[in-house]
């Protein structure tokens, strides 16, 4: 039997920006209900974020202010890395920290798909757990129901929408018949799309997020070098009116499929028909099917950005930390992470939008 510490968690928080000062939030608005639940305290002892200032407005307490996110692991029990990036300082403060034995919780989903196999490697040698929820679909528990609930199944397939800015787009121009352009603007002035998008709507987020599920699907190792993405910007009405006249709608959708032993991992605009329940998720929502051969289709629907959202599942890989849950960051021990052979390119169907029952 475990015995667990009920010394508080320390943790330390690196980037204070939306979903770290969301992380802040949520830890003190609930912080009874956690502590509760976990049976000890969560305490944020420091943080580390560009710019002093972004402590004021948040209830951190007495966190300690430590300028350099790399001296972050020195005295916390878990980090949390919330700057984003493939490379740099994320990367730095996730490699040193794991290699020092300390766990680590992050959102960072484009440094999981190029580094993820490297990362979980170091977490195994050292002993410490590497725990990513948020980093696909933000709220919506993917990630630990393919791990826990469904680990009996053997999955065929994943798939989803991924990218509430892309999804919010393509509902945006039907519903007000108005084009690409004019719907992204509005996303900028929302809020849910960068000054720079390409990143949302060429399909990068999402690949990123596809070689994730992928990898927990199917036993591979995260590799974004797999996963061949198309983007929204080709999108017209006319597609649109076209989709709509076979009682379908047009999503970017994120897929990873395994028939006959070989793995196929795209990005793609799809025409969902109006049977799926991909067709009903509208605006900046996500939502993900998982196909498994015991439990048939299971279908998750959420907000998959955002501040409280995505500080939603960041809280609950604390939760597990502080409950002494450890895991294997994609499931399978680093060394069984196969590499899966890939559909050819020649193999896929490639016209746009393609049909969901295509893939
Ligand atoms: N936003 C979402 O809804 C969402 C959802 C799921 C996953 N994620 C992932 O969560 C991560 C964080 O995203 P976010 O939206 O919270 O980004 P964000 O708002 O830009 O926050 C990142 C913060 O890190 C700070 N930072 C940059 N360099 C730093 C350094 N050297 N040391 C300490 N802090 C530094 C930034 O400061 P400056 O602004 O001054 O540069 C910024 O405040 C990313 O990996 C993202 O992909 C986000």
């Amino acid at each position: 039997m475990t015995i667990l510490s009920q010394q508080p968690l320390r943790i330390g928080i690196a980037g204070l920006g939306t979903v770290g000062g969301g992380v802040a939030k949520l830890l003190a608005q609930n912080a009874e209900i956690i502590e509760q639940r976990t049976g000890r305290k969560l305490t944020v002892t420091a943080v580390s974020a560009k710019d002093k200032s972004e402590m004021e407005a948040l209830p951190l307490g007495g966190a300690k202010w430590v300028a350099d996110a790399l001296a972050l692991s020195d005295d916390v029990d878990v980090v949390v890395e919330l700057i984003g990036g493939s490379e740099g300082i994320a990367r730095k403060l996730v490699e040193k920290s794991l290699s020092a034995g300390k766990n680590v919780v992050t959102a960072n989903k484009a440094l999981l798909a190029t580094h993820g196999l490297g990362l979980a490697q170091m977490a195994e040698t050292s002993g410490a757990t590497l725990a990513f929820e948020a980093a696909v679909a933000g709220g919506i528990p993917i990630i630990k129901a393919m791990r826990e609930s469904l680990a009996g199944n053997r999955f065929s397939k994943v798939l989803g929408i991924l990218n509430g800015t892309c999804n919010y787009i393509l509902t945006e121009m039907w519903e007000r018949k108005c084009s690409f352009d004019e719907a992204l603007k509005d996303a900028q002035k929302l809020g849910y799309a960068e000054a720079n998008p390409g990143f949302d709507v060429d399909g990068v987020d999402t690949a990123h997020k596809t070689a994730i599920l992928a990898s927990l699907a199917f036993g591979c190792a995260p590799d974004l070098a797999q996963v061949q993405a198309t983007g929204i910007r080709g999108i017209t009405l006319k597609d649109m009116e076209s989709a709509a006249a076979n009682n379908s709608r047009i999503k970017l959708l994120g897929v990873a499929t395994l028939k006959d032993g070989k793995i196929a991992q795209r990005v793609q605009p799809c025409l969902v028909p109006a049977s799926s329940p991909l067709y009903h998720v509208q605006g900046v929502v996500n939502g993900v099917i998982v196909e498994g051969d015991a439990v048939g289709t299971v279908f998750f629907q959420g907000r998959g950005a955002g501040s409280l959202p995505t500080a939603s599942a960041v809280v609950a890989d604390l939760m597990d930390m502080a409950r002494g849950v450890a895991y294997k960051p994609f499931i399978l021990p680093a060394a069984q992470l196969q590499a899966l052979p890939p559909v050819k390119a020649s193999e896929t169907k490639t016209p746009l939008p393609i049909r969901i029952e295509d893939l």
